[in-house]
């Protein structure tokens, strides 16, 4: 089977690890950047075209899929634009700053034919996996309540080092940029949100970004099951805890550490979760640390999916759904 072609818009820091995970699964095709040296530099580094303007790159026939590594608030544009021009698409996260945007994307994806794949690499995470098993095997009973800690570090170099991180237009907010991967395994692992109640506040990063840097969120899920969300960047000095606790009737369970990789509290009726693989480290960017690094297990989806054989891990409709919910507490504070 002829491998499949992709091509990179974005060539930033997350480009980097989609570029190694393409050469392993797939075949890295292009590149492209408004940034000339950013994209010849990935471009030469694995001997393929770089492009400035995303048209030419778009106009490059060698590719079938694009994942669209640029900033928030262009995710809509690139991932129509690749579409319209014949290529399946691999969305960062998240899909993009308003239901209304993942619309469209959704819609040409189905107009043009093409599959739509969104990043949401912490499903992959071993214990979040075993998680989800449970409550779909039914061995947490009825679901309670849940409750996702968000406390990392994000410092002012973080954002100044950045043209587009802590904007309003391009990044959107903390619950966009840094935690729309917990508000999506809400929504995978409990369900939707039918009522959300928030205060936010930015105490630490005035002048430095444009929204909140800390946030309180209290939810009530379609289920009936009851919803607090912590959330903050600034623990001092570096990251302190990504985590979600579940309680249901017939257990409690959570899943911490600082990027929901370790299984740290479990107590079931029934089974308990047995020895679990280590997984992969987080995404280490020298000054800082992200989720988990899956994005291994996002490739392998992709080309599976592409050769026919099993369904999108996370897809348009689903991506969508994490920014509705994120549009709701936003809502609710008065955004
Ligand atoms: N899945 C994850 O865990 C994860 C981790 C980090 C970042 N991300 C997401 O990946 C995306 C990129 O983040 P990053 O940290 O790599 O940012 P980055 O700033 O390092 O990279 C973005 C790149 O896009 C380029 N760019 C901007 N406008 C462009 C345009 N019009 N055409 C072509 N290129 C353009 C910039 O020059 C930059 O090189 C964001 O959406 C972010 O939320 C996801």
């Amino acid at each position: 089977m002829d491998k499949i072609r992709v091509g990179i818009i974005g060539c930033g820091r997350i480009a980097q690890r989609h570029a190694k995970h393409i050469e392993e699964q797939a075949q890295l095709a292009a590149v492209c950047d408004v940034i000339p040296d950013r994209a010849k530099d990935l471009g030469t580094k694995y001997d393929v075209p770089s492009f400035q303007r995303v048209a030419d790159f778009l106009a490059y026939e060698g590719m079938d899929v694009v994942a669209v590594c640029s900033p928030n608030g262009l995710h809509t544009e690139h991932t129509i634009a690749s579409l319209n021009a014949g290529f399946h698409v691999l969305c960062e996260k998240p899909m993009a700053l308003s239901s209304t945007d993942c619309e469209e994307m959704i819609k040409t994806a189905e107009s043009s034919n093409k599959r739509l794949f969104i990043v949401k690499q912490n499903r992959f995470n071993p214990a979040v996996e075993a998680v989800k098993q449970k409550i779909d095997a039914g061995d947490l009973g009825k679901i309670f309540s849940v409750q996702p800690n968000c406390f990392w570090n994000r410092n002012f170099d973080y954002y100044r080092k950045s043209d587009w991180k802590g904007t309003k237009k391009l990044d959107g907010g903390t619950l966009y940029t840094q935690f729309s991967h917990f508000i999506d395994l809400l929504y995978w692992m409990v369900g939707d949100i039918e009522e959300a109640s928030a205060m936010i506040q930015n105490y630490a990063h005035e002048g430095v970004i444009e929204f909140e840097d800390t946030g309180v969120v209290a939810l009530k899920f379609m289920n009936g099951v009851l919803g607090t969300i912590n959330y903050t960047v600034n623990s001092y000095a570096k990251n302190m805890e990504g985590s979600i606790t579940i309680f249901g009737e017939k257990g409690s369970v959570k899943v911490g550490g600082q990027y929901l990789n370790k299984l740290e509290y479990q107590s079931f009726e029934g089974e308990p979760i047995g020895e679990l693989s280590e997984g992969n480290p987080a995404n280490e960017y020298g000054e800082y640390q992200g989720s988990m690094s899956n994005h291994d297990k996002v490739y392998e989806n992709l080309t599976a999916v592409l050769n026919g054989e099993g369904s999108i891990a996370t897809n348009g409709l689903e991506g969508l759904k994490t920014v509705e919910i994120i549009e709701k507490i936003y809502k609710s504070a008065n955004v």
